[in-house]
């Protein structure tokens, strides 16, 4: 049983590094769960995910200004995009990393 133990111990230890990207995958999940309502559509007005024209003005704003309007929130042209995405219990590295994956869908 012990051996069983370890052995599982040992295989979850080897998956942790098996997986390429461990960023990418949290930046999904808190995307999944906080953004995804508008930007999966475009919601509201949001860019909606992985449309490049909508994001390239965006993205040209360089990555610190797009995770400190996330974080913050901001009334911009076309709606408003609540701070940290109305989940105001996401840590700031949280929300970077759903401005990651955002961005690396729709460049
Ligand atoms: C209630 C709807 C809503 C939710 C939920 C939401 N957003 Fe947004 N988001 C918007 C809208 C609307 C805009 C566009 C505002 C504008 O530019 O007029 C926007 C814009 C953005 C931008 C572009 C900022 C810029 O400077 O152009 C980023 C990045 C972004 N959201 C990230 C996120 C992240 C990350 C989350 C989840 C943590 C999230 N959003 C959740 C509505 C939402």
């Amino acid at each position: 049983m012990s051996r069983f133990v370890s052995a599982a111990f040992c295989a979850l230890f080897m998956m942790s590094f098996s997986l390429t990207d461990v960023n990418a995958a949290t930046g999904k999940a808190v995307y999944d769960a906080n953004c995804a309502a508008c930007h999966k559509d475009g919601i509201m007005g949001a860019p909606k995910t992985g449309n490049k024209p909508a994001w390239a003005p965006r993205i040209a704003q360089g990555m610190t200004v797009l995770v400190d309007k996330s974080i913050k929130g901001y009334q911009g042209k076309k709606g408003m995009m609540p701070a940290k995405g109305g989940n105001t219990k996401l840590s700031n590295a949280d929300v970077k990393l759903a401005v990651e994956y955002i961005v690396s869908l729709s460049k």
